[in-house]
């Protein structure tokens, strides 16, 4: 795994210029750090790691729930910047059960798409998770579940209308299935093409709707991918993990062929319920 992920991670170094130099590489992981860097993260000297705490008043949050949640337990900083990569896959992995080998195809296609860059000379990161909201149309898109579309409100904040809107298509008030998700997701995108006249929503941006309904599915989900609803509510609401209602993080974590099955089974979803809802113009 090592060997593949420094391979991976050298591999992105072509597309972003002015490294400062440290020995004979940049030293883009943890691991290659010199003995006495004091951490990126405020993770190891936290003494309350795990432990929820609401954001405060200057904490930096994101457009992505779940990396909001693993701040908010102090699994990566509280105060939402400075966050190194190998934290975020590392994080992602124990915490959410989403394995690194896909986390870190995220964190690539982060690089490429400029959200990552290098924190105070030390390796590649987050320097806020103020980059992801910055990063409209690119990581960051419109018909969110939870948040409005950039032209229309915010893009980070959370919307307690909307997220009620998505528990609305619980059918049994107890569980999201993968068809209430899928037609909740509908929903956003039909109101999306109906107010936004900014709205866009080519392939790079439907992908990333039908794989975050993915992730929230293989996160939370059971074997059959339904959600329990208090689960999710604590999750999407609080952004807090729920393990006081019983949740623990899938273990082993879901790989990436977990995750393009489901990414799979939301695209087809989506695009039969695109079609019996009058052919939004949708990139597939
Ligand atoms: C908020 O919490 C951060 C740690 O995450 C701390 O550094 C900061 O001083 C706090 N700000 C306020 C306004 O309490
Ligand atoms: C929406 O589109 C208009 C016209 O292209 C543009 O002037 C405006 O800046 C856009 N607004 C947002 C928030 O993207
Ligand atoms: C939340 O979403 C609803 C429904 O789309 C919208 O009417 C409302 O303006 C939004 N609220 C905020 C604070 O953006
Ligand atoms: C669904 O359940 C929640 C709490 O479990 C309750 O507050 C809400 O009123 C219920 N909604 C419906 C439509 O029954």
């Amino acid at each position: 795994m090592k060997s593949s992920t420094s391979f991976t991670l050298l591999a992105l170094t072509s597309v972003v210029t002015g490294f400062p130099a440290y020995g004979t590489r940049m030293p883009l992981l943890r691991d290659d750090l010199p003995a006495g860097t004091p951490e990126f993260s405020s993770r190891d000297s936290d003494p309350a790691v795990g432990v929820f705490q609401a954001p405060n008043s200057t904490d930096v949050r994101s457009p992505c729930p779940g990396l909001n949640a693993l701040a908010n337990h102090g699994y990566l900083p509280r105060d939402g910047t400075n966050i190194h990569i190998t934290d975020i896959v590392s994080q992602m992995d124990s915490n959410l059960g989403i394995a690194s080998d896909f986390g870190l195809i995220q964190v690539a296609g982060a690089t490429v798409l400029g959200a990552m860059s290098i924190i105070d000379g030390l390796g590649l990161g987050l320097k806020s998770f103020e980059s992801l909201t910055e990063s409209h149309n690119t990581i960051e898109h419109d018909a969110s579940l939870t948040r409005d579309d950039t032209a229309l409100g915010s893009n980070t904040d959370k919307n307690q209308t909307l997220i009620d809107q998505l528990f609305s298509y619980s059918k049994d008030n107890l569980t999201l299935t993968p068809t209430d998700i899928a037609e909740a997701r509908q929903a956003r995108i039909k109101d999306s093409f109906t107010r936004n006249p900014n709205v866009t929503l080519h392939k790079l941006q439907t992908d990333a709707c039908w794989r975050e309904a993915g992730l929230l599915t293989m996160v939370l989900g059971d074997q059959n991918g339904n959600i329990r609803l208090d689960w999710a509510r604590e999750f999407l609401v609080d952004e807090k993990l729920p393990t006081d209602l019983g949740w623990s993080a899938p273990s082993p974590a879901h790989g990436i062929i977990d995750i393009e099955a489901i990414t799979q089974t939301y695209t087809d979803l989506g695009q039969s319920l695109n079609a019996a809802d009058g052919n939004f113009p949708l990139e597939f």
